[in-house]
């Protein structure tokens, strides 16, 4: 792995791109951060764009395009049926993961919602070594249940393990005893594990995981939207692999998977998504969900533009200088974070930096969801977007109880190639500020509860008036500084 070092010592990610199309930026004044607040119901998610400075929700659809796929979206065929754009799409899928049949998706859950009707009955228990919000939402609606199986120290958010993602071998062996094996439609891995800090498994842990799945003729399903980050951190962690390409690791991981789905929004840096498998019967059992889901199996629901975006995407996941510009950026917030005593999860994964609500807002009750609160006095202070991974996102068990998540976090997605290295600077200062004046932030409560993935849309209001208090510091500390 290439690095390239400052002469004076310092440890700075260096871009290794350059700027070609620009998009302006909105830093609106405080006054109208807190409207904007109360007009989106206190939910990140539900502002817009005009009035977000900084906006690190999702790296999802957001991450920069390079020139050639812009130049790829101009070839597009776009047929019904039989489009070349689709032609170049599956080469490089089997070029770049190895497999044969693609199925066409509009996104990855769209891949979940395909892979949820065709194998999961009432009663199917898909063991994990995470959840993902909209995996369990499309499982359970089919009546399955998910079981997460991490080790120990994948909970622990100040840890410098390095492969926090990895599946629990010994817990695995056990559900599947319990449960029985013909209740196991398959084993799912999600690559970078989102929800727990974007934490990497290792290839050893798949082979251990592909062991068990062959030992009790299980499938195993890989989750591949940030498979190109976990294999550059594997590159970077895993001894037997530090000689190793991304494009080699990428091979190996798909190779030890029977089914491997994506977000491209994710992946291949552009709209889309896809599920790939080298096993006919699976095909077959999935194929005729495609057209009634999604669209015909040549476009799959995404535009032909984007097609051809992707196909050039996933050749580019294998550029070591694509991958690494968003995990190089998180490393350096995580440690500038961190050198400022601000508790973030660490070892800094990938995605973005995930900062522990629980502990900097911990005289906040998780049922006042300290992680929505600390992403709402963030965006007041800032105008930085961020997202809400903890109990929020959660959701409710079958009694309609609320459940509160393992970790209250913050994540603040460094989406590939967007930000520059002074944007970053200016969301460490105003996170130091605001950790140094923590103890303003107050609770939140639901006003709009969704019944499903109640934190797209749901709405909430504070407890009491802590923005105005947040804001009132501000403007003494800050003056007419936006
Ligand atoms: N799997 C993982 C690991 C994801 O991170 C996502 C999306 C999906 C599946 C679903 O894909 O959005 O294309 O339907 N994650 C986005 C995020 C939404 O912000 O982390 P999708």
């Amino acid at each position: 792995m290439q690095e390239i070092k400052f002469y004076n010592g310092e440890n700075i990610p260096l871009e290794l791109h350059k700027v070609r199309v620009v998009q302006k930026l909105n830093l609106v004044p405080v006054e109208r951060r807190l409207e904007a607040l109360y007009e989106g119901g206190f939910n990140t998610f539900r502002l817009t764009t005009k009035d977000v400075f900084l906006d690190m929700l999702t790296d999802s659809g957001t991450n920069a395009m390079s020139d050639n796929q812009m130049a790829a979206m101009m070839q597009a065929d776009d047929a019904y049926a039989g489009s070349q754009s689709f032609v170049r799409l599956q080469k490089a899928v089997e070029d770049v993961l190895g497999k044969k049949y693609l199925l066409p998706v509009h996104q990855g859950r769209a891949a979940e919602n395909i892979l949820a009707n065709a194998y999961i009955r009432k009663g199917s228990l898909i063991p994990m070594n995470y959840h993902f919000t909209t995996t369990m939402a499309h499982i359970t609606q089919q009546g399955g249940k998910i079981v997460e199986l991490l080790y120990d120290e994948a909970y622990n958010l100040n840890s410098d393990y390095p492969f926090k993602g990895n599946m629990n071998i010994e817990k695995l062996e056990e559900a599947i005893t319990v449960h029985g094996a013909k209740n196991i439609p398959f084993i799912r891995m999600e690559a970078s594990t989102n929800l727990i800090g974007g934490q990497p498994f290792s290839i050893k842990n798949l082979r251990d995981v592909r062991a068990v799945a062959d030992k009790y003729g299980i499938r195993l399903v890989l989750d591949a939207s940030l498979l190109g980050e976990n294999a550059y951190l594997i590159v970077k962690r895993e001894e037997e692999f530090q000689n190793a390409s991304i494009g080699e690791v990428i091979q190996l991981m798909t190779e030890l998977s029977d089914i491997v789905y994506f977000s491209a929004r994710k992946l291949s840096s552009s709209r889309g998504g896809g599920i790939c498998t080298n096993d006919m019967g699976v095909y077959r059992d999935l194929e005729p969900l495609i057209p009634l889901f999604e669209g015909f199996l040549t476009y799959g629901g995404i535009s032909s533009r984007e097609i051809e975006a992707m196909a050039v995407g996933l050749y580019e996941t294998l550029d070591e200088t694509v991958i690494c510009q968003s995990p190089g950026f998180i490393e350096y917030l995580v440690n500038a974070l961190d050198k400022n005593g601000i508790p973030v999860v660490k070892p800094a994964g990938v995605l973005g930096a995930h900062v522990n609500a629980m502990e900097i807002c911990s005289h906040i009750p998780q049922k006042e969801y300290p992680a929505g609160a600390l992403a709402a006095a963030l965006y007041l202070i800032s105008g930085v977007r961020g997202m809400e991974r903890g109990s929020v996102s959660n959701q409710r068990d079958e009694y309609g109880n609320e459940t509160y998540a393992d970790m209250e976090l913050v994540r603040l997605a460094i989406p590939r190639r967007v930000f520059t290295l002074s944007q970053i600077k200016y969301v460490e200062d105003r996170m130091i500020w605001l950790y140094k004046n923590r103890h303003l932030i107050g609770g939140l409560r639901f006003v709009y509860e969704p019944p499903v993935l109640r934190f797209f849309m749901g709405g909430l209001e504070p407890v009491n008036d802590w923005p105005q208090k947040l804001m009132a510091k501000f403007k003494e500390d800050f003056g007419e500084s936006l």
